[in-house]
């Protein structure tokens, strides 16, 4: 077969668990997430450079929560607005990590993602880690996301994988580097999130331990 015809493999380390999270547990951990986010609320963080408003708005639970202004892509310890530390990662992601990853520190940063509408994740790497071997651990809630997996660089060939609620994705190995994204969002596919829409949790461990 020519290259262009093999059907794509995702890269070595991509885990998918579909429905690793039942619905009770979805709901529950929503609830968590939702109680958060009314501590530090969801904001429009703004890309480097162009200050162009990122369609995903977006919180963060942990001691180190991902953010990006004109100026970089970074860690902060404090919610950009409120400037208060970031509320704590529910206990039961926590154990997620461990029994799924079986890393041994556990994650400092979960980056809640909220997406409604037309929001979508351009193809990018996670590389603001110091702890670059430690992997990455995604939760989906609500509408089912198109997920893009590629390779090592942005040119790399590339999939799609559906991500519905439950789901959990592990980027570990050489997928923990690898460029992804999310193409976009099926509306009106689950009714989970109240508003409707998608919330993805990216747990990650930030500082080399
Ligand atoms: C991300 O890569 O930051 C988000 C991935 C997702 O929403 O599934
Ligand atoms: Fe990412």
């Amino acid at each position: 077969m020519s290259a262009a015809r093999r059907p794509f493999a995702p890269p070595e380390g991509f885990r998918l668990l579909p429905g690793r999270l039942a619905r009770e547990e979805q709901d529950a951990l929503l609830a968590e997430i939702l109680d958060a986010a009314r501590a530090a609320p969801f904001y429009r963080a703004r890309m480097p450079r162009t200050g162009a408003q990122l369609s995903v708005a977006m919180t963060n639970c942990g001691a180190l929560g991902w953010f990006c202004d004109v100026t970089g892509y970074r860690y902060e310890p404090r919610h950009p607005e409120t400037g208060a530390p970031w509320p704590p990662i529910p206990a039961r992601l926590l154990a997620l990590w461990d029994e799924v990853t079986g890393h041994p520190a556990p994650p400092e940063c979960c980056l809640v993602n909220l997406y409604r509408g037309a929001a979508r994740m351009g193809l990018h790497r996670d590389g603001d880690e110091e702890a670059r071997e430690a992997p990455v651990l995604s939760v989906s809630l609500g509408d089912t996301a198109l997920f893009r997996i590629g390779g090592p660089t942005r040119g790399s060939p590339s999939g799609q994988v559906r991500l519905a609620s439950g789901d959990v994705v592990v980027l570990a190995g050489a997928a923990r580097h690898a460029f992804h994204g999310v193409d976009r969002v099926l509306e009106g596919t689950s009714r989970l999130v109240p508003g409707g829409g998608r919330i993805n949790l990216t747990l990650r461990r930030v500082r080399a331990p």
